[in-house]
């Protein structure tokens, strides 16, 4: 898994690379890698950590002064092998001719590795990708020209690549190729640039050619590309002019990203109603969907996104009173789920690059179903493999932990249920529900003030090793959220449950070391959520109460508690998320951690 670039032009192949890189960190930022090549010389860089670390210590070192308008980088997030310098991209050939960038996993790399080591041939690092430039190098061994070497290798590799590859054999050429993994090529006055992404080049090109499954190309500053497929056919070469223009952002004013995207939510909410409202409801390119054309919707998703879909389900059951199961998208092809055409397919994915989810879209569509995308990002794979994409329109969102685009997310599952509801039932009030979420924006302003509460409750609990994060109805899904924001950028145990499933086996869990937070919302069974929040605390633990309750608690029976502005019965959710990103934003920094890049993780994790 990780971000590849390369290119073959005639500007310095290091700064387009490098700029290239930066922007596909959300594929991981274990380590960096570039190899430059000029005349018959590779010339090759490494590094453990980020791309700008690499950037501001490349002054120092040879890339620097190496003139070259030809080259390939990585950057990483390790499946194979640890995160050091042997492991980090690019990968040699055992003859140092050719290095090979790598995304996605080879499935059958033990057995090739077997195959080459019998031939001869030594590795170095203990990544699946070193068996390439060496399949390549023994088919050149042979007297094969490079391109029906690259072609044999292919024909060789299991799983799911993007691959580039340069070499001093040829030394102007670039040789990329596509199975699963994505892959683009954008080309300007005859240089041709190629990234895991298109953001990654626009600021560099505006024609684009997304490559298909099975397809490889041979790319060179100034000649006509050519394009095959995996038997060897030529593929038609046709590029698209994208209207995506490329956005810079700052932290400028903030700490860190996480708190700035927090604090840009109540804009991300007018943006929403900008783009998808009227005065008169809903805009008419928001969801087109004839009512007769699905009887049942199964969302898929992963990680934060999934949590979303959670609180979709609850909406869209409750107001439109259709059927709506939520999948784990790395799990739903692997029962072979019984899936009919009149399934209505929403995939939620903030990055559109989530290999499991695009792998569990291609199943519903090979079972005709129709997808309906929640994204943000045009041109992404799942944008453009969906009948149909909803924007977020959240900006860029360089935090790894999802916070204004869940909120995106949230909104938009919220809109589509009582869209759905509205064209169902005549008598589905949904004038009173739209008012209301033109008001979300300052409900959220509102919560943001609570800033310097939530900041020194965060500290007094910093400390503690494991939470529970425990709600009921729409309050549940919020609390997987919320203990999922904790563990991501705090790195403290959390689990987010159904607060009434606590008395079936967690409770065995609490004593005074393991705090609870519990989320109670005033109209919805605030009274037995508080008996729930009773038995913990009379088993000795401890009770962070967030309610919208006008109440107020002893510290006897509730260790501590915030009153949230309170919202519209069933939208409680917009104001409740804000203060648990907050709360795992705060515990985080208390630690010390890197809460915009945390140990581990990738914004989009692009292998199954
Ligand atoms: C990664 C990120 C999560 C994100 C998930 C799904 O695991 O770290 O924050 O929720 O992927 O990403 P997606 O782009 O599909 O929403």
């Amino acid at each position: 898994m990780c971000g590849i670039v390369s290119y073959s032009g005639r500007s310095n192949a290091l700064e387009v690379i490098l700029k290239g890189l930066q922007k596909l960190e959300y594929r991981g930022y274990d380590s960096v890698g570039i190899s430059l090549i000029s005349g018959s010389e590779i010339i090759t860089n490494k590094h453990v950590g980020s791309v700008s670390e690499f950037s501001s210590q490349i002054s120092e070192n040879s890339l620097q002064n190496f003139k070259s308008s030809c080259g390939i980088g990585h950057t990483r997030w390790a499946t194979h092998g640890k995160v050091d310098l042997t492991n980090t991209h690019p990968h040699f050939s055992n003859n140092k001719k050719i290095a090979v960038v790598h995304n996605g996993i080879i499935e059958n790399y033990l057995e090739l590795k077997t195959h080459l080591e019998k031939l001869g041939f030594s590795f170095y690092s203990e990544t699946d990708t070193e068996v390439i430039p060496n399949l390549v190098q023994s088919f050149v061994d042979t007297g094969m020209n490079l391109i029906e070497a690259f072609k044999e290798t292919l024909k060789m590799l299991k799983g799911s690549f993007a691959i580039a590859m340069v070499t001093s054999i040829e030394p102007k050429k670039i040789f990329i190729a596509k199975c699963k993994s994505p892959l683009v090529i954008g080309k300007n006055k005859g240089e041709f640039y190629v990234a895991s992404d298109a953001n990654a080049l626009l600021e560099f090109c505006n024609n684009f050619l997304f490559m298909e499954d099975e397809t490889y190309a041979i790319l060179e500053y100034g000649k006509q590309p050519k394009l095959f497929n995996f038997r060897g056919n030529s593929v038609k070469v046709n590029f698209k002019k994208l209207k995506l223009t490329a956005k810079q952002v700052s932290n400028k004013n903030y700490d860190d990203y996480m708190l700035k995207e927090i604090n840009e939510q109540p804009e991300v909410i007018k943006n929403i109603i900008s783009e998808y409202l009227s005065d008169s409801g809903f805009k008419s390119e928001f969801l087109n969907l004839n009512k007769k054309d699905f009887k049942r919707i199964i969302i898929l998703a992963c990680g934060s996104s999934y949590n979303a879909g959670l609180l979709g389900k609850y909406w869209i059951e409750k107001f439109a009173q259709i059927p709506t199961n939520v999948e784990i998208a790395s799990e739903f092809k692997l029962r072979n789920p019984v899936l009919k055409k009149s399934d209505l397919i929403i995939a939620i994915s903030q990055s559109g690059e989530t290999a499991d989810t695009i792998s569990a879209v291609e199943y519903a569509k090979s079972k005709k179903c129709k997808i309906v995308a929640i994204c943000n990002t045009p041109e992404s794979t799942l944008d453009r493999m969906s009948n149909q994409t909803i924007f977020l329109n959240a900006g860029h969102e360089v935090g790894v932990a999802a916070t204004k685009t869940f909120l995106a997310q949230v909104a938009i599952l919220f809109l589509i249920a009582i869209n759905l509801a509205h064209n169902k039932f005549k008598k589905f009030k949904i004038e009173e529900y739209l008012s209301e979420f033109t008001k979300i924006s300052d409900k959220i302003h509102e919560t943001l003030s609570f800033t310097s509460q939530i900041e020194s409750l965060s500290q007094k609990y910093a400390h503690f090793k494991n939470f529970f994060f425990l709600g009921r109805g729409l309050a549940y899904p919020l609390a997987i959220e919320g203990a999922l924001k904790l563990k991501e950028i705090s790195y403290i145990h959390a689990e987010g449950l159904p607060v009434g499933e606590m008395k079936h086996g967690s409770i065995a869990l609490i004593d005074e070391l393991f705090p609870s937070v519990v989320l109670a919302f005033k109209n919805f069974y605030f009274d037995k959520t508080l008996s729930n929040a009773l038995e913990i605390k009379a088993r000795n633990g401890k009770v962070i109460l967030f309610t919208d309750e006008q109440i107020s608690f002893d510290s006897k029976f509730i260790d501590d508690f915030l009153t949230l502005p309170q919202v519209k019965f069933d939208m409680e959710p917009f104001v409740f998320i804000v203060i648990l990103q907050l709360f795992a934003y705060y515990v985080a920094k208390k630690l010390g951690r890197n809460v915009d890049k945390p140990r581990n993780l990738a914004k989009s994790v692009t292998v199954e």
